[in-house]
């Protein structure tokens, strides 16, 4: 990979700044002095220093997003704003996408990555990774619903889902439920409840397995995930 976009990948700038600080003289690769944006370095195994600083190498980013409610799980869109356009310039750099998909409306965890296979493993449903929502339902959710859905229920489509954790934590006119899923359906929980003949009117996610929406995160803000809620996944998930 050229210097230059290896340098703007960590974080040192824009392609354009990045030429100015190769150009002031400050950069050394394996002890060498090089100041052409042109000159290819294999990032995992060259030793590149900046004013003295090795620059670590990093390939992959992993962030914890708490999504609003009018972004679209998506990396870009012609209308619509996605939840990589709140990302900051320098996570951008690594091209992360989000794992699995929130409804526009949906809020709550969702994590980006550019760790292709991690987030084919998380969203497999071989590997049936627990999601818990939180939701208000319009009418009661009764006991009869928490039955059904740990049986699965039949959607719109003739699918028959997998059996489904429903707790009622409040029973009302609105409804506050908490359910885990271990698959990830089109709309799901959504339809799930239309199954059943009731509303989801608001939908939050707030765990994938025991990885925990951070609730110091407000809507729209994010943070990269932790060693050890990283260490989390890639045990769940079997990687390396
Ligand atoms: N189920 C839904 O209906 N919507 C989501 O965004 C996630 C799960």
């Amino acid at each position: 990979m050229r210097i230059d976009k290896y340098l703007a990948h960590m974080g040192f700038g824009t392609r354009k700044e990045v030429k100015s600080l190769l150009k002031s003289g400050g950069t050394r690769v394996n002890d060498d002095v090089i100041k052409s944006p042109k000159v290819h370095v294999d990032a995992e195994h060259d030793v590149i220093t900046v004013q003295g600083e090795i620059v670590e190498y990093r390939q992959f980013i992993y962030l914890m997003v708490n999504k609003p409610g009018d972004l679209i799980s998506a990396t870009e869109d012609a209308d619509e704003m996605t939840v990589v356009d709140i990302l900051e310039p320098e996570d951008h750099l690594f091209h992360p996408f989000p794992v699995g998909r929130l409804d526009k409306d949906t809020e709550g965890l969702l994590l980006l990555t550019n760790n292709g296979q991690l987030s084919h493993r998380l969203t497999s449903p071989k590997k049936e990774v627990g999601k818990t929502y939180v939701a208000d339902i319009e009418g009661h959710v009764t006991q009869e619903d928490v039955e059904a859905f740990s049986r699965g229920v039949t959607l719109d489509d003739g699918y028959h889902t997998k059996p489904a954790r429903l707790q009622v934590i409040e029973s009302g006119e609105v409804s506050r439920i908490e359910l885990v899923i271990t698959e990830g359906k089109f709309h799901q929980v959504k339809r799930m409840f239309e199954s059943v003949g009731k509303r989801v009117t608001y939908l939050k996610r707030t765990q994938m397995g025991e990885l925990a929406l951070d609730e110091a995160l407000d809507p729209g803000e994010y943070r990269e995930l932790r060693d050890e809620e990283l260490d989390y996944l890639f045990e769940l998930t079997n990687m390396e």
